[in-house]
């Protein structure tokens, strides 16, 4: 039986590039979305012409009640389901003394319990496979002007290791962290230009360069609890303040 992959956020931007890139690698895909259901639509089209199954699976991932009927739906109607990629993510700017209460639940609830309890409902219904959370190159970093965002890719990071613990060895949990590939709409080209002058590639990533390190982690089998770091060195760039030659001139 061919295995079918759910892929949380599907519809747009980096979950639906994971979707069609899992879907060209031979995998039937369960689309999850929320409130794009046009472009869910439109990508379950696109991948049924590469010539596997896709099924649409709206769902609020924020109401944890519904995430283990997700998880069971999925196994009732494709009962192949060995993979999820938990990519789908709300992302706030704001640094500690702005953020609002509201929004730090709605990330944590949407960025952290969910992939959590949808992790366990998997374990519970598919029993075997792969999970990939989709976390952040920021984790690498203490970036407290996305503070409440941030603090949930960390504890996903942190989450992956766990689970791929607890759960080894009948499922593998590995995690993508990718850099600057595609910034929201709102963002100027002087911001990319900006951040790209941080990177050591000095270049943005493409979703090719995401697509590709979820597949390795899924068909490298001896790869268990790591999370794969795409973002061209950014992370590993910084040098530390003070950490440097030491200039007693400059004291
Ligand atoms: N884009 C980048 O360059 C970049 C960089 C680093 C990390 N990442 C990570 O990569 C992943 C995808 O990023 P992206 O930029 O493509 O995200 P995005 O454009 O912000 O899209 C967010 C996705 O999450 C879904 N979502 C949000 N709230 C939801 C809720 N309450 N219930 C269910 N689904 C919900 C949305 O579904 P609907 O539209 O259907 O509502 C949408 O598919 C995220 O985990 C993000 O943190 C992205």
């Amino acid at each position: 039986m061919a295995s079918t992959a759910l892929v949380t956020g599907g519809a747009i931007r980096l979950g639906r590039a994971i979707a069609l890139d899992l879907a060209k690698a031979g995998y039937h895909i369960a689309l999850h979305y929320h409130s794009s259901e046009q472009a869910a639509r439109e990508t379950r089209e696109e991948i049924r012409a590469l010539g596997v199954e896709c099924e649409l699976f709206p769902c609020d991932l924020a109401d944890t009640a519904a995430l283990d009927e997700l998880a069971a739906a999925v196994k009732a109607r494709m009962p192949g389901l060995d993979t999820l990629v938990n990519s789908a993510s709300g992302y706030v700017q704001a640094d500690i003394a702005a953020t609002r209460e509201e929004d730090f639940d709605q990330l944590f609830g949407v960025n952290l319990k969910a992939p959590f309890f949808l992790t366990q409902a998997f374990a519970r219904h598919a029993g075997r496979g792969n999970v990939v959370n989709i976390v952040d190159n920021k984790i690498g970093f203490h970036q407290f002007k996305y503070a409440a965002y941030l603090l949930t890719k960390k504890g996903l990071a942190d989450f992956t290791r766990m689970a791929a613990l607890e759960f080894a060895p009948a499922i593998r949990v590995n995690g993508v962290a990718p850099g600057v590939t595609l910034p929201a709409g709102s963002r100027s080209e002087e911001y990319i230009a900006w951040r790209v002058q941080a990177i050591p590639v000095q270049r943005k990533g493409e979703t090719e360069h995401i697509t590709r390190a979820v597949l390795h982690l899924l068909e490298n089998d001896f790869i268990n609890g790591q999370v794969l770091v795409v973002d061209g060195g950014e992370n590993i760039a910084g040098t530390g303040r003070n950490a440097g030659e030491f200039d007693p001139a400059k004291v």
